[in-house]
């Protein structure tokens, strides 16, 4: 049953912090991929196999999507069946969307099979606006009316869809997921240029390739699909999850030890190992692992500038920041693809961190010591970043505002708990 499950809303970490991370553990399939991955499987009305699939509250979120569309999912372990042959609906109502914003992924999935959807306006997040403003432009040039209806609804209905270049302003992953999901039914070539490339968008080609569509170009900024009328049975195998890796490395970084993350391509962080190497740490990579050790004391880093991949994360941005506060000089963070990512600084600063934001900068000054103390998650990697500086705090801390955190790691507590972290997550009611 996962950690989750039942009045998750109430539990709590409890975690004594200071002791050294020692070990191996293995890290989840990566929930970013996961979710284009299972919006697709509606493409083929047809069984979908999806290996190394996560426990995690948005993935349960698209499961609910699928089985109100009418597919049906059922799950063995680690894989997610999925048959989306019986699929009858092609509207998502407000309550699913609200779940988790970035449903909206559906959308071109929903478009290329039945040739119309509705879904209410996905709307902000604690990230601030999400605007949808490049998915909706490239679904009208590729022949899609799109309407903004009163009361947030979106209704798309399909008129001839013919492929053609689409050229992002932003490098938008969602974007350029929605618009590979959509280009599957265009009649001949969509090209989609300055397309996001994060290794989930080739996690998604290479799924959308077990499908039977003729699709090149994920990991570069071109990324090519020709319209497809047949679809194969596919399986497919979730990559590891490099923001996930990103924070049991940061665990071992902040408190020292040695531990290996498997399961995951190093190549898929190389900014982060980078930067982690730079605060002092002793890292070594494998095909597919990842160990990392500190002998020294952490000293700062260069100014870290999230950007678009290959840069540095954004999504790494707040689990580095807790190891920022405990290295030795100053580290300078700017923000640049959200707009309000550094809500988990007020937590963090009632550890004893010493930061101040001014918009998109955060200045990070090392402090000897945090301090356990009693902190609420506000969002997915703020609430991990509290995490990361609880298990380098001397003291307890007690994290709540963990249905943000189940949403991106499952079980977390196993998985910390395992490289030798005091960590519990106990039912506060
Ligand atoms: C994906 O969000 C990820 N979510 C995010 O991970 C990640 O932080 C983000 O990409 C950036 O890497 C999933 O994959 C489910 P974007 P997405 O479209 O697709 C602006 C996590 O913690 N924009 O690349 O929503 C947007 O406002 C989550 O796992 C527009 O202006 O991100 C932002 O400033 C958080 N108009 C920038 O682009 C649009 O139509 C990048 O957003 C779309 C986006």
């Amino acid at each position: 049953m996962p950690a989750y499950a039942g009045d998750w809303n109430m539990s709590v970490l409890l975690i004594d912090g200071g002791r050294k991370l020692e070990g191996s553990v293995r890290v989840h399939g990566a929930k970013n991929s996961v979710l284009p991955i299972l919006a697709a499987t509606i493409l083929n009305s047809g069984i979908n196999i999806i290996e190394n699939c996560p426990r995690l509250k948005d993935v349960e979120s698209s499961v609910d999507i699928l089985r109100h569309l009418g597919c049906s999912v059922e799950r063995d372990g680690d894989t997610l069946i999925v048959d989306s042959s019986g699929m009858c609906r092609a509207y998502i109502p407000h309550n699913l969307m609200r779940e988790m914003r970035s449903s909206v992924i559906f959308l071109g999935a929903i478009i290329a099979r039945t040739g119309e959807a509705a879904m209410s306006h996905p709307g902000g997040c604690e990230l601030g606006p999400r605007p949808i403003d490049l998915h909706i432009d490239a679904f009208k040039k590729l022949g899609v009316c799109v309407n903004m209806e009163e009361g947030g609804n979106i209704v798309c209905k399909a008129g001839r869809m013919v492929g053609r270049e689409i050229s992002l302003s932003i490098p938008s992953v969602g974007a350029t997921e929605n618009i590979m999901l959509l280009a599957c039914a265009c009649k001949g070539t969509t090209t989609i240029s300055n397309a996001a490339r994060e290794p989930e968008i080739e996690d998604l080609q290479n799924y959308l390739s077990e499908l039977g569509v003729r699709v090149s170009g994920a990991g570069s900024s071109t990324v090519t699909i020709e319209g497809c009328a047949v679809f194969n049975d596919a399986r497919h195998r979730v990559i590891g999850d490099r923001i996930v890796a990103a924070t049991y490395l940061s665990a071992a970084a902040i408190v020292g030890g040695n531990i290996k993350v498997t399961d995951v391509d190093p190549n898929h962080l190389t900014k982060v190992l980078s930067i982690l190497a730079e605060y002092g740490c002793d890292v070594e990579t494998t095909k597919n692992s990842i160990s990392l050790g500190r002998q020294s004391d952490l000293v700062a880093a260069k100014p870290i500038r999230t950007m678009p991949y290959p840069g540095f994360p954004t999504d790494a941005q707040a689990p580095i920041m807790a190891v920022a506060t405990r290295a030795g000089g100053t580290t300078v963070f700017v923000e640049n693809i959200f707009e309000v990512r550094y809500r988990h600084v007020s937590e963090l600063v009632r550890m004893g961190a010493d930061i101040r934001t001014e918009g998109r900068v955060a200045i990070v000054s090392g402090v000897p010591a945090l301090y356990g103390a009693s902190v609420r998650s506000t969002d997915l990697r703020g609430g991990a970043s509290l995490i990361v500086a609880a298990l380098g705090a001397i003291g307890s801390s007690e994290i709540s505002g963990l249905e943000h955190v189940d949403r991106g790691y499952e079980c977390i507590e196993d998985a910390l708990g395992s490289l030798g972290a005091s960590i519990k997550r106990v039912n506060n009611s």
